[in-house]
């Protein structure tokens, strides 16, 4: 419930996208937020108001002139009980409308009476989206301090393919949950590792582990909502990218090390979350390993990798480096001593088996304050209670 507590008012303007508000609404409300639709005329030729009356359990206005209202303020009341405006779809027509100021119906009136964020997922056909008009018309919105989601790109209503698109239900409801979070890391920049790395034997056999990335893919989104520029780089997991980071898809531990060696020192903060293996393959065969050319079993010699975390927190001018340990008994005596060893402020450690793979984890957070237990949560949450202690440490770093 990522929502919860939260009035959100949601208009609906007169597009094929407008078919997607009605799973938005659903999404928004399953998140714990109160919805109240107000939709233009124009819409309510797609999707009619009782659809979004049955998601949202509340009358829709689509009427300036509504006689609900007892003091004929409906602009005003609307808005004023909003913690958020979100327009989605938004037409190429009511962009320029918005732009202009115009209100001539109830939802240009109730958002120019408004006093709270104005969020705008726009939805139309590439060359609406491209035309000259309507990129003044977003960036003067932009420079109102309009918040312009997406829009996506691919294939359109009209079979052409493009931008335009408007973002789907759940990438808006994304966006939303990250608008409410405050900005700790504005203006920072954060580069985290995440997932296994994989350390070949041979062109289909190779050295992994069973991390899932989820934790370290928690953290980069969660740094994003906070406002911080993000680079994960990523070792070999089945997850999407969260919308605003920046992923480098690397594959073994010496790939990830070049990659974050190349960037670290351009970071304010390094977030080593990935499980690196240990040790790899001295010797990389070419060719498959056939059972027929080996007459007993194959030893496999090891040699070790580098150290990522512990190489960058040795640079001269490190960034704020944040270690994970992932123990399977005396977690804080080994992740005290892997903070000692590697000396960095904090370290985030867990308990294997109470995390590993899932959506939910425990952690607890040792830094010179001593440690910081962090009850078992849904890994975004604990992913924001680690941004923000990142963030008081941060504050507290000499320059
Ligand atoms: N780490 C790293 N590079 C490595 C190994 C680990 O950056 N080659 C990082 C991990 O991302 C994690 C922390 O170091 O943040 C874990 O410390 P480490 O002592 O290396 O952990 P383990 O490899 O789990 O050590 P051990 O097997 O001894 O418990």
């Amino acid at each position: 419930m990522q929502l919860a507590g939260r009035n959100i008012v949601l208009g609906v303007t007169g597009g094929i996208a407008a078919y997607k508000a009605a799973e938005l609404v659903r999404l928004l409300v399953k998140e714990g937020a109160s919805v109240q639709v107000a939709m233009t005329e124009a819409a309510t030729n797609f999707v009619t108001p009782v659809t979004f009356q049955a998601l949202s359990g509340k009358a829709v206005f689509t009427d300036q002139w509504d006689s609900r209202v007892a003091n004929n303020m409906a602009h005003i009341d609307l808005s004023r009980a909003a913690d958020a405006l979100l327009v989605a779809p938004g037409s190429a027509d009511f962009l320029a409308k918005l732009a202009n100021g115009l209100a001539d119906d109830l939802l240009t009136t109730l958002i120019l009476a408004r006093d709270c964020p104005l969020l705008v997922a726009p939805a139309m056909n590439r060359q609406m989206w491209d035309n000259p008009a309507t990129r003044r018309n977003v960036a003067s919105l932009r420079s109102d301090g309009v918040v312009i989601l997406g829009p996506g790109c691919g294939d359109q209503a009209c079979g052409e393919t493009g931008p335009g698109r408007m973002l789907e239900a759940a990438e808006i409801v994304d966006e939303i949950v990250a608008h409410f979070q405050p900005k700790l890391l504005a203006g920072k920049r954060v580069l985290l590792t995440a997932g296994p790395t994989f350390e070949a034997i041979d062109p289909v056999r190779g050295i992994t582990n069973l991390s899932s990335g989820k934790m370290g893919y928690a953290i980069s989104r969660a740094a994003r909502e906070a406002g911080a520029e993000v680079t994960l780089v990523s070792g070999p997991v089945c997850l999407p990218c969260p919308r605003g980071v920046t992923r480098i898809a690397v594959t073994s531990a010496l790939q990830m090390h070049t990659a974050v060696l190349r960037r670290a020192a351009d970071n304010d903060v390094f977030i080593a979350v990935a499980a690196v293996a240990d040790y790899r393959p001295a010797q990389f065969i070419e060719q498959k390993i056939k059972k027929a050319q080996c007459p007993t079993p194959p030893t496999i010699e090891l040699e070790q990798n580098p150290d990522i975390l512990g190489e960058v927190a040795a640079l001269p001018r490190p960034p704020l480096c944040v270690g994970f340990a992932a123990e399977s008994e005396k977690l804080a005596e080994y992740a005290e001593s892997k903070r000692r060893c590697k000396k960095i402020p904090l370290i985030a450690g867990n308990l294997i088996g109470d995390g590993f793979g899932g959506d939910h984890n425990t952690l607890v957070l040792f830094d010179d304050d001593g440690q910081h237990p962090l009850p078992p949560a849904p890994k975004i949450d604990l992913a924001r209670q680690l941004v923000a202690r990142i963030a008081a440490l941060l504050e507290k770093r000499p320059c």
